[in-house]
Order: C-alpha cells, then sequence, then structure tokens
C-alpha cells in the first residue's frame, strides 16, 4: 500500500463515518419525537358567547351589541397576551328567558367560552345570571338595566347602566326645574318597575307630586288609550321609561297625534326615548325634548370621536347609540382582564380584576364599583337639537359618579 493510498482509504473512512452519524442522529431524532406534554400547547383563543336579541321588535340591540364590541377589537386589536378573541354569537329572538338559558348552558358546556357576554333585554340576563354563578364564569352585562341583575350572581359586572341610575336624575332636574304635578309612564317590566319606583321616590322627596302612574305591556303596547287617560288627568308633564327603539317611535306619534303637547303637557324620560339610533325617524317632534342618560353620540371628547369613526366603519355608516358604547366598553373590559391575567383565564381572578375597574369610555370616565359591580359613571341632563341638519341630544348639565341608587 502506497502512502498516497492509506491518505486516501482514511479520507474515505472518516467522510463515511461523518456521513453515518449525521443521517444516524437525523434517523434517531425522527423516531424519538419529544413526548406530547414537552411540546408547546397550541394557543387557544379566548372564547366570548355573546346573548343577545338579533331578530323580532328588538333585533337592534344584538346589532348595535355585537357592532359596539367589534369597533373595540377593529380599533384595539383582536389579540390580548398571545390569545385571540373570539366571538361566538347568539340569538334570544327576543325577550325569552328559556331561549336564553339553553343558549347559554350550551356555550358554557359544549363551546366551553371563557366569558358570558351581551344582554339587551333585562328577562335574558336575570335567566342567564344564576349558569354564570354555578359554571364561574364572568357575565358581562352590556344593557339589560333593572337593577337587581347584579345581585343574582356573584360573577356578573355591568358596564352600561340602571335603570335607577339614569332616573333619579330625571327627577331632581324636573323637580328643580319648576315641574310639580307628574304622570308616570312605563313598560310593564323589572326595568320599568324600577324607574317608577324611582321616579316617585326621588321627584316627591324634592317637593313635587305624583299625579297617578300606569304600566304598559312589554310587547306591542297600544299607547292611545293610556295617553288619552294621561290628558285628561292634566298634569303638567308625564315622566316615561320605554325600552328604547321601536316603541319610543310609536309613543311620539301617539303622543302628538292625542294632541298632549298641543294642550301644554311637556313630556321628559329617560334617554332611552330619544335613542339616536332611532331619533331621526322620530323626527321634528322631538325637538326640546329633555331627557337623562349615559351616553350621546353628541358627546364631545377624543374618546368618542375616535369611537364614532370606527363604528362606522364596522357598521356600514350608522351612529353609535347607547347600547353600541355597552359592547364596546364590555369589550374593552375583556380585553383588560386578559391582559392583567397574562392570558391565564379564572373565573374569580378575571371578577377581582373587573372589581374596580377604570376605562375611558367614549361616554366618559367609568369604574365598576367593587362592592356591587354595577357601573359608577356621570348621568348627563340633555335636550334634543339640530345640529346641522340632524337631531342629537345635546348635553348641557351633569351628575357627576352616580351610583346605583336601587342598591
Ligand atoms: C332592559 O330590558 O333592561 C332594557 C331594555 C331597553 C332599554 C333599557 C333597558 O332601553
Amino acid at each position: 500500500m502506497t502512502r498516497r493510498n492509506v491518505v486516501r482509504d482514511t479520507l474515505f473512512a472518516t467522510i463515511a463515518l461523518a456521513l453515518l452519524s449525521v443521517f444516524g442522529l437525523c434517523a434517531c431524532n425522527a423516531k424519538k419525537a419529544p413526548p406530547p406534554e414537552a411540546r408547546a400547547p397550541a394557543v387557544q383563543p379566548v372564547k366570548i358567547g355573546v346573548i343577545a336579541e338579533f331578530s323580532g321588535p328588538f333585533a337592534d340591540y344584538g346589532k348595535n351589541i355585537e357592532n359596539g364590541m367589534r369597533t373595540y377589537l377593529k380599533l384595539h386589536g383582536d389579540t390580548y397576551a398571545g390569545r385571540k378573541v373570539e366571538l361566538i354569537v347568539r340569538d334570544t329572538t327576543g325577550p325569552a328567558p328559556d331561549v336564553a338559558k339553553r343558549l347559554a348552558q350550551e356555550l358554557l358546556t359544549r363551546d366551553k367560552v371563557d366569558f358570558l357576554a351581551g344582554f339587551g333585554l333585562t328577562p335574558n340576563a336575570m335567566a342567564v345570571a344564576p349558569l354564570s354563578s354555578e359554571a364561574k364564569k364572568p357575565m358581562i352585562v352590556m344593557n339589560a338595566a333593572a337593577s337587581t341583575i347584579t345581585t343574582k350572581s356573584p360573577y356578573v359586572a355591568r358596564v352600561s347602566m340602571t335603570l335607577p341610575q339614569v332616573t333619579a336624575p330625571m327627577a331632581e332636574w324636573a323637580a328643580k326645574n319648576g315641574i310639580k304635578k307628574v304622570y308616570v309612564l312605563v313598560a310593564d317590566y323589572a326595568p320599568g318597575l324600577d324607574a317608577q319606583d324611582v321616579f316617585k321616590k326621588a321627584f316627591t322627596a324634592a317637593g313635587g307630586q305624583i299625579v297617578d302612574s300606569v304600566r304598559v305591556p312589554l310587547r306591542n303596547p297600544e299607547f292611545a288609550p293610556f295617553l288619552q287617560r294621561i290628558k285628561d288627568a292634566k298634569p303638567e308633564a308625564v315622566f316615561i321609561f320605554l325600552p328604547a327603539g321601536e316603541q319610543g317611535i310609536a309613543f311620539m306619534k301617539a303622543f302628538n297625534e292625542r294632541g298632549l303637547a298641543k294642550a301644554g303637557v311637556k313630556l321628559i324620560a329617560t334617554g332611552d326615548l330619544t335613542d339616536d339610533h332611532v331619533l331621526s325617524a322620530m323626527g321634528d317632534p322631538t325637538l326640546g325634548l329633555i331627557t337623562t342618560h349615559h351616553y350621546s353620540a353628541a358627546h364631545d371628547s377624543p374618546e368618542n370621536k375616535e369611537f364614532i369613526k370606527a363604528y362606522q366603519e364596522v357598521s356600514g355608516g350608522k351612529r353609535p347609540n347607547f347600547m353600541a358604547v355597552g359592547g364596546y366598553d364590555g369589550m374593552a373590559a375583556i380585553a383588560e382582564v386578559i391582559k392583567k391575567l397574562d392570558g391565564k383565564l379564572d373565573g374569580d381572578k378575571a371578577m377581582a380584576t373587573l372589581k374596580g375597574l377604570k376605562l375611558a369610555s367614549p361616554r366618559g370616565p367609568i369604574t365598576i364599583d367593587p362592592e356591587t359591580r354595577d357601573i359608577v359613571q356621570t348621568v348627563y341632563v340633555r335636550r334634543v337639537q339640530k345640529v346641522g341638519d340632524e337631531l342629537y341630544n345635546s348635553e348641557f348639565e351633569q351628575f357627576p359618579n352616580v351610583k346605583d341608587p336601587g342598591k
């Protein structure tokens, strides 16, 4: 064997060995996959079960709430602490507690949602509250406004309003501004009873007198006979609460047709009557109407300008109303919880985070009361005015930091 052959053979052997070991290692690696528990888990989305009214006479409630939530995601992104937010949207079809309950059961057990949210109407929220308690899952109420809802489960937090909260300022304002005799008309269900009781209490405490009060059915009320009775009683003003939307339009029409305004009867109400969503459909008869509420599209703040612009993009050019703001702020609250818990969601820790939470809402500053999990906020006195060609609720006085007086 020549010296050159030895060098060549050694070189071949070395290369062969190197190739073998690289190949061997790869083969070995391919055979030995790490045990499943050692692999990084796929990041699960945060699931939010949105239960609201998407069909029937209250169909706008669900759409406004959902659009408000999507506006938040559009402006602030849909991923928090590495987890994408997924909305699973379900229709109660109207005030239907049994349907709402079944939807919540399915969302909790089959879809395994992390949060329940939505709830335009009180009866639907009341039916679901006990389920949030059983499942220990946070339930974010984005409109439903009977005072009692938050007492039905320690896992409920409300970002909208309560009827007592927006009604008491109306009673105080009316008494201070020379109205002495009022007839009360409310929808015959929990929020209406709240409004009736609180108005009576606050108005008489401020020196006013209640002429009488009447309740109208929640579904398809026929206003004419009630309005005739009110006209005959000759009050100085009528105070009303009706759930926002079509009913307000029908009420205003009947109020004018029965000649109450002509007879000098004033109309005062919670802002549900002059809801931004239907104000233009109600038209000029609303000019000058005084209401109290927590949100007006006319609210002058940078947060509201940004919100309105993004909402119009999400909704195809619509004006946001108070339910849209409820959806937006509810989504903001959920995003805060996900961030603060670094994506590791737990019902009790989520509630601890929600208690005392402060947000810069398009309506102004809001806080979740740590004791009641209900919202604390400014209530505005507003007057319907024309801004350019459009009707708006222009805010001209405010009651800051109002807690729910119903508790
Ligand atoms: C409610 O059912 O709690 C409710 C619905 C519509 C409103 C306000 C409250 O405008």
